[in-house]
């Protein structure tokens, strides 16, 4: 092994190296199989999935598009038995439809991809002896898609801001638009961030009053037509007819995956902001924190603690208690300060302590009581505005501008939390924030990761750069203080894990370092802290997201494989996972040590 000495439990595996491959490449002694892809049956009835004739009718009952977070749940009483639930970040119509005109789709192009967006929720089965999970027809299976209904909680519930024609009561949205990562809840529920919704929406300039166009400009809601036309087929995608169906996107979304016919939530007291996901930390009282980044160059990281504390067990009643947790308590957004803040010259260069590191505070925003009723902790805003104008609120703040807050995540072993900033080539740029120490590059193209030391329910918290991304024989990179000769290249980490074992694993997106998207473990503790290393990799033109790493397997989201500059439908740049002469198809893999036994042990 690469550091010498054995190599921690859960990273003993043969480092896969950078490639150019349309295929996933895993380690020496590991298998590989596609436990579900884009267009395979959810629900029963569901036809066989064909490119050439795809409907709406059979994308509402097919695993849908773009797959991001996945999450894995234990069947009780079913041994070797889940839960997989995926959400389907966004569609690519060049990549679903042959011959797809942009300018002028379809109506049956148009209804495909809102059923090819939202969450699957499908009972995988796996066998003895090996990783492979066969999806099964559950009774708990369903699909989520952009038309499923949500009930609106939290201080923007029947708010005139997100009042609309179909739904004068502002507590009922159709849909969950670009679901990117997320988390599992410890009382067995799934949260979803609604990420990039911006996109959707069309005719932000017909928008005159200056305030209204003031909140769009600072989501990215701009321009006229929008890159889909939805905003032909359903006029609530138009803002000039429905300013505020815009407003009922970009919060974080709970799924109670045990009830198929449960109302999905969006909780509007974790703010609106472009949610990468939301992920849980409990504190002994049974206090539950959710922390959550705005993944947007220069936004924020946020976290939520809750005034209720979470009910043990697994019956109706905590169900229905624990489905109230992020219904009342606090809204914090974060300042950062560095201890050498006068050494950073943006180049990458350590401070003479040898990393990068500060402290830093919790600002509170809102305050959501056990009525749902908020209270402003803002000046100047209501607290129905700083649920729905987040972003306005912690600029009003001073919060710390990030280098897009990706996965936002606490180790289960130790409670420490870590932050994907996954790049921000913008930083340093004329007129933008210029490097800082916990974002320590100008034109940052690689990204880096922070390890929080949190008082989880306080304000107070230190921190420093487990790893500054990048090629590891480049000066501007740093990996925990490890011997940079010994570890896998990393570029724009995305999406972080643990294992069973304490380590952290990152997913990669948009690999800087021309090579394809990657998975990694990285050991925390002890004299290998920083030690990284590949796990694998996923297609040319593939981002790697959603992973889950298990004892006996490890999984992830390929998501577009073969999105490729020129490449669509008629052009394929890829032939993952079914090969010959096929179209690309965002898949989950699961991989596993051949024969069974442990990951990387
Ligand atoms: Fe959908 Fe921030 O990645
Ligand atoms: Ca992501
Ligand atoms: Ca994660
Ligand atoms: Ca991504």
């Amino acid at each position: 092994t690469a550091g010498g000495g054995q190599a921690p439990a859960g990273t003993a595996f043969t480092a896969v190296a950078p490639n150019t491959e349309d295929a996933v490449v895993i380690p020496e002694n590991y298998e590989q199989a596609v436990v579900i892809r884009w267009g395979d049956p959810v629900l029963p009835g569901a036809p066989a999935f064909d490119f050439d004739r795809q409907t709406p009718r059979a994308q509402e009952m097919q695993f849908g598009f773009n797959n991001d977070f996945a999450g894995l749940l234990p069947v009780e009483g079913r041994p070797n038995t889940h839960l997989l639930v995926v959400n389907h970040e966004y569609t690519t119509e060049p990549f679903m439809f042959r011959g797809y005109d942009a300018e002028n789709p379809t109506l049956e192009q148009f209804q495909t991809a809102i059923a090819a967006h939202g969450l699957s929720v499908v009972q995988v089965a796996g066998e003895p002896g090996s990783g492979r999970l066969t999806p099964e027809f559950g009774p708990n299976n369903r699909r989520i898609t952009a038309n499923t209904e949500f009930l609106v909680t939290g201080p923007a519930a029947g708010s005139p801001l997100l009042a609309t024609t179909a739904d004068p009561t502002a507590t009922r949205v159709l849909g969950t638009l670009n679901n990117c990562s997320g988390g599992i809840t410890p009382w067995g529920t799934v949260l979803s961030g609604e990420e990039n919704f911006n996109q959707y929406f069309a005719n932000a300039d017909q928008v005159t009053d200056p305030t209204a166009a003031a909140r769009l400009k600072r989501y990215g809601v701009t321009g006229g037509a929008s890159e889909r036309k939805w905003e032909r087929f359903d006029p609530r995608f138009d803002l000039a007819r429905e300013p505020n169906e815009v407003n009922r996107f970009g919060y974080v979304v709970e799924v109670n995956p045990w009830d198929p016919a449960s109302t999905p939530v969006k909780h509007t007291a974790l703010g609106r902001f472009k949610h990468e996901a939301a992920t849980i930390h409990v504190t002994d009282d049974g206090t539950v924190v959710a922390y959550s980044g705005d993944d947007e160059r220069f936004d924020y990281m946020y976290k939520f603690v809750s005034s209720r504390k979470m009910m043990p067990g697994a019956g109706q009643a905590s169900m229905r208690h624990n489905l109230t947790l992020l219904d009342a308590g606090t809204l914090y957004v974060a300042t950062l300060t560095g201890d050498e803040p006068d050494r950073i010259d943006g180049s990458g260069t350590l401070p003479p302590a040898g990393r990068f590191a500060g402290r830093g505070q919790w600002i509170p925003l809102l305050r959501t009581g056990d009525d749902g009723r908020g209270e402003s902790l803002v000046d100047g805003m209501s607290a129905e505005e700083v649920a729905v104008f987040t972003r306005l609120a912690g600029d009003r703040v001073g919060a710390t501008k990030m280098d897009r807050p990706e996965d936002f995540e606490p180790n289960p072993k130790t409670g420490k939390v870590y932050v994907a900033l996954t790049n921000n080539s913008k930083r340093g740029a004329d007129g933008t924030p210029a490097a800082d120490e916990p974002n320590p590059r100008n034109n940052n193209k690689n990204g880096q990761v922070l390890e929080i030391e949190d008082d989880h329910a306080g304000t107070e918290f230190t921190w420093n750069l487990l790893l500054v991304c990048g090629d590891p024989a480049a000066a501007d990179t740093y990996f925990g203080g490890f011997d940079k000769s010994r570890v896998s290249p990393i570029s724009c980490p995305d999406n972080l894990a643990f294992d069973p074992h304490g380590n952290l694993w990152i997913s990669t997106d948009g690999n800087a370092l021309k090579s394809n998207d990657g998975l990694f473990s990285v050991v925390l503790d002890g004299a290998r802290r920083g030690e990284t290393k590949q796990f694998l990799t996923v297609p040319k033109g593939a981002e790697t997201c959603g992973p889950i790493i298990g004892d006996s397997r490890v999984m992830v989201c390929v998501q577009h494989p073969g999105e490729l500059d020129g490449a669509s439908a008629d052009a394929p740049a890829s032939h993952w996972p079914d090969g010959g002469t096929s179209q690309p198809r965002p898949a989950v893999v699961a991989v596993w040590p051949a024969g069974g036994g442990r990951v990387g042990v």
